[in-house]
């Protein structure tokens, strides 16, 4: 089948919830991938921070295929094999005591919520607290739960009624934050790094402030790492930057090599609120997942693995920045942290950004309409961010 008759099919038969440029990707190799026309993009969207340890990674193949060899999927009524091994991991590497293992990032989102209210009424059975706080800007997902407490409106229209108890308060204001928290409050809920949003980092004082909050009116802190977490920051988990850490996380996205996998990790007093029935998923667990899980964790809790990807990252900032100074202001602010970066452009529409780079061989995506995301695998080198910046040097002439 060529070309156009793969994306004629998709606009015949997918759901158009998606506007995919007009070419089709077909393998992919280290950092490189190649349509079906055989011309190769350098990735820097790395499936939107899925790919940390890029395409055709023998240790992920491996894993892989010996537990697919062996046992693809049995239903969570039974023990299997590599989970409790991941879980394991997981635990002795974060703050968490136990892990609920789904398939997606708002899944896990969706389990963090649950279980948080289960909290609030186990804990205060006389006046159960479920009112829950996220944030202006904020994404968590797509499911009802996670537009809920979504604080982007774009997201919400179409779709009312959200789910009720959820106010939103502003990133980096801690007095927005605790004009909304009373008697009824059971948490909140921030990304470290807000990444749909923009590319926003948390100010250090904040997320202590909204510990300390936390501890005083007995609220869970519930962090979404989801896109920021695993490594992509330079440290194994983003809350790392500022010595506070949640009581309740969500991962996912890098977490099983691209294969589908979400978990949520808590604290034992969360996990104390959670009984038997209380929360499900088929899927979730999943052996072939868990088994590559396993070997990814490895990689990139590896401290020398975090140290290159710090020094890549501190490369991309820099040249970034030294792009944004010689812009001329077209580039106005240079954001984020370790691999996952935003340049914020003046008057200059991202998704045109994202064109010119297509054309000259490389993905790129958006965080808005005014920000353009660079989100390599985390195993890129510097010859190759090195050639993105001059491609965006070269395109900024153009402009
Ligand atoms: C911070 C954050 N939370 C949640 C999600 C939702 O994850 P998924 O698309 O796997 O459901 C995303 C996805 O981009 C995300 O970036």
């Amino acid at each position: 089948m060529d070309t156009q008759e793969i994306i004629d099919q998709e606009q015949q038969y997918i759901l158009q919830t998606y506007v995919r440029p007009d070419f089709v990707l077909e393998k992919g190799e280290g950092v490189t991938l190649t349509d079906t026309e055989g011309k190769p993009y350098l990735d820097f969207v790395s499936g939107l921070s899925v790919n940390a340890l890029g395409y055709g990674d023998k240790t992920v193949l491996d894993a892989m295929a010996a537990q697919a060899g062996k046992l693809i999927h049995v239903s969570n009524l039974y023990h299997t094999v590599p989970a409790p091994q991941l879980a394991k991991l997981l635990c002795k590497n974060s703050f968490a005591d136990r892990v609920f293992f789904c398939n997606s990032g708002t899944e896990s989102w969706e389990a963090a919520l649950k279980f948080a209210r289960k909290w609030g009424y186990k804990n205060f059975q006389d006046s159960p607290k479920n009112k829950l706080i996220a944030l202006n800007n904020s994404f968590h997902g797509r499911t009802f739960g996670s537009i809920s407490s979504t604080g982007q409106p774009k997201y919400h229209q179409g779709f009312g009624p959200m789910l009720p108890g959820i106010s939103f308060a502003d990133l980096n204001d801690l007095e927005s934050v605790e004009k909304l928290v009373d008697a009824q409050t059971v948490a909140v809920m921030v990304e470290p790094l807000q990444a749909e949003g923009g590319i926003h980092l948390c100010d250090p004082s904040y997320l202590k402030g909204l510990r300390q909050l936390c501890d005083e009116m007995k609220m869970l802190l519930v962090f979404d790492e989801i896109q920021c977490g695993l490594g992509r920051t330079g440290t194994l988990f983003c809350y790392e930057h500022y010595g506070v850490v949640p009581d309740i996380m969500t991962l996912a996205k890098p977490l099983a090599g691209g294969l589908p996998i979400g978990a949520t990790l808590m604290t034992q007093d969360v996990a104390d609120a959670v009984e038997p029935g209380d929360h499900a998923a088929t899927f979730g667990a999943h052996p072939v997942s868990c088994a590559v899980g396993i070997e990814v964790f490895k990689r990139l809790s590896d401290p020398s693995f975090l140290a290159e990807v710090k020094a890549a990252g501190d490369h991309l900032h820099a040249r970034l920045n030294s792009l944004k100074d010689n812009s001329a202001g077209k580039i106005v602010e240079v954001r984020g942290q370790g691999l996952i970066a935003g340049a914020l452009m003046n008057k200059i529409a991202s998704g045109d950004l994202v064109s010119a780079f297509r054309d000259r061989g490389i993905l790129v995506c958006v965080a808005g309409p005014e920000v353009v995301r660079f989100l390599p695998p985390l195993v890129v080198g510097k010859g190759d961010i090195d050639r993105v910046m001059d491609v965006f040097e070269e395109i900024l002439a153009t402009l």
